[in-house]
């Protein structure tokens, strides 16, 4: 049976150039469901997709034949990818803030699908921070984007806009769907911050949120890797799909990492605590009025480094390192010293709160080089952190 992709057409003038991606996709022998929207019914007929796509042209949310026959959450679910072409300016402010109000943007909110927007609309439109603002929140939210082009525009201006050509369409359709070699792979990912008890209801830790432990799980599970996600205390959600073991100290997140290997590869977001309290109390801490009590600390095992070192080692271990001071040479002793293959620097100071913040500026260090990536949303560095580590595993 034929795969099947949900293109949907939005009200903009580059809607003529669906009927070639819809030939493409065809051609690669995939089955094309067409939905087009109210304002894109001014730009392109029902009649003509209807005839290049040999299906039938979904219009209406409350069309009663179109229900019955298959209802907007079914149609939501039937395809393995949701291709948006043109994904207008209006459609990308209603799908970042989640108004379902016809059926492309139902469809949009209810569906546990990869979707693919290719923006079309004029420079101005694109460059406006709305637009900016609304691009991020969906990208983000794990939206995949193809273009927009710069180019000269239908309305007369020159620039960013231009709705991806269909082949270049079609090429990242391509991409979507090829089989990743992280697929099947065992990966660790060590995520959030640990907790050392003083007492029962004290504790030292640190101001991890999980954020990009998380992002970096989801982004290897979207690639098919099977994840075992060890993680700290959170607020984040967990991982769909991951192999999740909850721990609270350092200790228990290191017996948890030896317990479930070996890995193909690991991925030590963690931040864990270098010690813990030796002298910890079963019962709370009074306060007196003599000396404040003394916190005895012991050393934590190291779980990358002997992770790095271990018999079983994994193909590729990745470390990450937060620094306040000299961020690119402590990273590269941190990697000499640890006997990891990448460390993922970032640096702590008073101006950049990345510790619970959804973006960060981070470096990729390893033995050959060092690569400096902008700031970006730690979503997209999960994204692009699986992305390398795709290209450097077989
Ligand atoms: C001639 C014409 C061309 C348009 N082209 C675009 C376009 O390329 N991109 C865009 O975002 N909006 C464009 N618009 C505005 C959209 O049609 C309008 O925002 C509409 O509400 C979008 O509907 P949709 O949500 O179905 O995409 C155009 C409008 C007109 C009249």
């Amino acid at each position: 049976m034929k795969k099947k992709i949900t293109i949907i057409i939005g009200g903009g003038i580059a809607a003529y150039k669906s009927l070639e991606l819809i030939r493409h996709l065809q051609s690669e022998n995939f089955e094309v469901i067409p939905v087009l929207t109210k304002s894109a019914s001014n730009f392109i007929t029902s009649l003509s997709i209807s005839a290049i796509s040999k299906n039938k042209v979904y219009t209406d949310l409350f069309d009663l034949n179109d229900e019955s026959e298959m209802g907007h959450i079914q149609l939501s679910r039937i395809s393995e990818l949701i291709i948006v072409a043109p994904a207008t300016a209006n459609l990308i402010a209603k799908f970042a803030n989640g108004i379902a109000d016809d059926l492309a943007t139902t469809l949009i909110l209810a569906t546990d699908k990869k979707v693919l927007l290719a923006p079309s609309m004029n420079v101005r439109m694109w460059n406006h921070f709305a637009t900016k603002e609304n691009i991020k929140k969906l990208k983000n939210y794990g939206f995949q984007f193809v273009g927009p082009n710069s180019g000269e525009m239908a309305c007369g201006e020159f620039g960013l806009g231009r709705m991806a050509e269909p082949l270049e369409i079609k090429n990242k359709v391509m991409n979507t769907f090829k089989i990743s070699n992280l697929s099947n792979k065992k990966i660790l990912v060590t995520s959030g911050a640990t907790r050392e008890r003083i007492d029962p209801v004290r504790y030292i830790s640190n101001d991890s949120s999980g954020l990009q432990g998380t992002s970096i799980a989801n982004a290897l599970l979207r690639k098919g890797a099977k994840v075992t996600f060890i993680t700290g205390p959170s607020n984040i959600e967990k991982p769909v799909g991951a192999k999740i073991i909850n721990v609270e100290t350092a200790r228990e997140m290191y017996d948890a990492v030896f317990k479930n290997g070996p890995y193909n590869i690991a991925i030590c977001a963690a931040a864990v605590s270098d010690w813990y309290v030796e002298n910890k109390n079963s019962y709370k801490i009074k306060k007196k009025s003599s000396n404040p009590p003394q916190i005895s600390l012991r050393e934590n095992p190291d779980i990358l480094s002997e992770l790095s070192k271990s018999k079983n080692r994994p193909e590729l271990v990745v470390g990450f390192a937060a620094e306040t001071d000299e961020l690119i040479k402590n990273a590269e002793k941190k990697l000499t010293k640890k006997g990891c293959d990448i460390i993922v620097a970032n640096k702590i100071d008073k101006k950049s709160t990345v510790f619970g913040n959804a973006e960060n500026k981070v470096s990729i260090i390893s033995n050959k080089k060092t690569i400096h990536w902008p700031k970006i949303s730690k979503v997209e560095i999960g994204n692009k952190l699986s992305d390398l580590i795709e290209n450097l595993t077989n």
